[in-house]
């Protein structure tokens, strides 16, 4: 999907689908929408004066007028005081969400002037495109009977002429995220016979050359050279090899580096402590947090903000067999410590960990982890919040509005010492399950237990890694969550 900025009346726009934006309406017709308004013979008049649209949330009208563009859809934002970023982008998810289904693949999108709100141009620019990306996508690539209906190709921001530079710089800053959070969701999307842990180093390697960062993988015998056995651990059921994949993107001179760090199961069987089958194909996406990594380089690739960046992703597959790791096992992780895997499906923290324990080589200035860590996390949360937990209030804290203004919301979870009781094992110096009580929070103990001198934020994004229902603007499956949350984060870091 391509993306523009135009200063052109409404009535003269050429697109199969004009979307126009309104806050609540009060029977009144926004002034702006005069001239659309006549071009149609008053059939915004007359919708509003019946009552048939009001501007709620989510609301929407078709109409089609007789001359200019073929369709125009009104959007409801609700409350005009209370326009968010968040309403704005929900609004143009919901449009190209309509488009596509109706087969229209040019839109244009005008935010009526009484509904900016408190949002600035730029950022207006930056959502409007986020979201329209998120509501195009359609994910085609394995099927083999293409259905007819074409998908969005472009996408045209209509806006007034004393806007139009803001606007499309946020333009530019959201095209890069729409483009870093469809990477995510098609790597999200494809089946582990596909999206192996080698595929996730070769779409890094991919990364790397297109826009010159420098990307280092490990194979099997090299991470069992580096020490890092409980990713090994892992990985011994399976013969396909993990990959331990490093990005390090360099946008500054002498600085310490933002790691972000994501879980790469490009499939979670259970291993020895088996899943069981139904919905275990799901288990695909256990690589949510890896692709959220991945499609942020693809942003940062395109955006070069003055910061540096390391992303790292333990990649392996969780599988059982004669070779895997059994219950009861104990390993040496990366750090030293030893761990009993008491629950083989408690695999990501095992990986996890010795990622976190690796990263300390890049000094880094702080360390974010995303991963669909535990099952815990959805009965505590449900699917629209990220579980949050860290070491440094500051470093929550950022990364909270980071998260606010990315439509990607964390709720903080606490870490008390109390909670480390759980995983305190009879053989090791710790064990991967604290049992069904606070799941999430001991499993943040135990990432928290391979931590050591840097701030650090854990983001359990199993709840809402993947949508199990449609929902508006946004269409059933992989989300592509944390790559906004991530650019958001690191942009703002670029520009304190
Ligand atoms: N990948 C799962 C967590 C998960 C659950 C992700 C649902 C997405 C949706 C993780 O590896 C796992 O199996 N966790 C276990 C931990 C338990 C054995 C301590 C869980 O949550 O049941
Ligand atoms: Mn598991
Ligand atoms: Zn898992």
């Amino acid at each position: 999907m391509r993306s523009s900025v135009k200063v052109v009346p409404l009535e003269r726009v050429s697109a199969s689908l004009l979307t126009v934006t309104v806050g609540h309406l009060n029977k009144k017709l926004p002034g702006s929408l005069l001239g659309l308004d006549a071009a149609l013979d008053g059939a915004i008049k007359r919708l509003i004066a019946t009552g048939d649209f009001s501007g709620d949330r989510d609301e929407i009208s078709l109409l089609y007028p007789p001359k200019g563009a073929t369709r125009v859809l009104l959007v409801g934002l609700g409350n005009p005081m209370e326009v968010t970023r968040g309403a704005i982008r929900r609004a143009a998810a919901i449009a190209t969400q309509k488009a596509a289904s109706l087969g229209a693949p040019t839109v244009a999108f005008h935010l009526a002037h009484e509904t900016h709100g408190g949002v600035s141009p730029q950022a207006v620019g930056q959502v409007a495109v986020e979201g329209a990306s998120q509501g195009a996508w359609r994910f085609r690539e394995l099927k083999a009977v293409v259905d007819d209906k074409p998908p969005v190709k472009t996408f045209e921001i209509i806006v007034a002429r004393e806007e139009r530079r803001e606007v499309e710089h946020g333009r530019q800053i959201g095209n890069a995220t729409a483009v870093g959070q469809r990477l995510a969701r098609n790597l999200q999307m494809l089946p582990a016979n596909v999206c192996t842990p080698s595929y996730l180093a070769q779409i890094a390697r991919d990364l790397g050359r297109a826009y010159g960062f420098k990307v280092t993988v490990w194979n099997r015998s090299q991470i069992d050279k580096a020490g890092m056995r409980a990713l090994l651990a892992v990985a011994q059921g399976s013969s396909e090899e993990p990959r331990f994949i490093m990005l390090e993107y360099r946008g500054a001179a002498r600085q310490a580096p933002i790691c972000l760090i994501g879980k790469g199961v490009t499939f979670d069987s259970g291993g020895i402590s088996l899943k069981p089958a139904q919905h275990m194909e799901e288990m695909k996406y256990d690589m949510s947090g890896a692709a959220a990594v991945l499609g942020t380089f693809e942003a940062l690739g395109q955006l070069k903000p003055p910061v540096n960046v390391v992303g790292v992703i333990p990649a392996t597959e969780n599988l059982p067999s004669a070779t895997a790791i059994k219950p009861g096992d104990v390993v040496r992780s990366h750090m030293g410590k030893t761990i009993e895997v008491v629950n083989t499906d408690a695999e990501g923290r095992l990986l996890l960990g010795d990622a976190l324990s690796y990263v300390r080589r890049f000094k880094p200035d702080c360390v974010i982890d995303a991963a669909t860590l535990t099952g815990a996390i959805v009965i505590g949360l449900g699917h629209h919040a990220i579980g949050m937990m860290g070491n440094d209030d500051q470093l929550l804290q950022e990364v909270r509005r980071a998260g606010d203004r990315a439509g990607e919301r964390c709720w903080p979870l606490p870490l008390w010492d109390e909670y480390r009781e759980q995983i305190k094992s009879d053989v090791a110096d710790v064990k991967n399950s604290g049992g069904r009580p606070a799941g999430s929070i001991t499993a943040g103990w135990f990432l928290r237990e391979f931590v050591d001198g840097y701030p650090w934020v854990h983001l359990d994004i199993a709840g809402t890694a993947w949508s199990d229902t449609d929902r508006p603007g946004l269409t059933k499956g992989p989300t592509g969550l944390c790559v906004r949350l991530f650019t958001e984060f690191v942009l703002a870091r670029a520009h304190a």
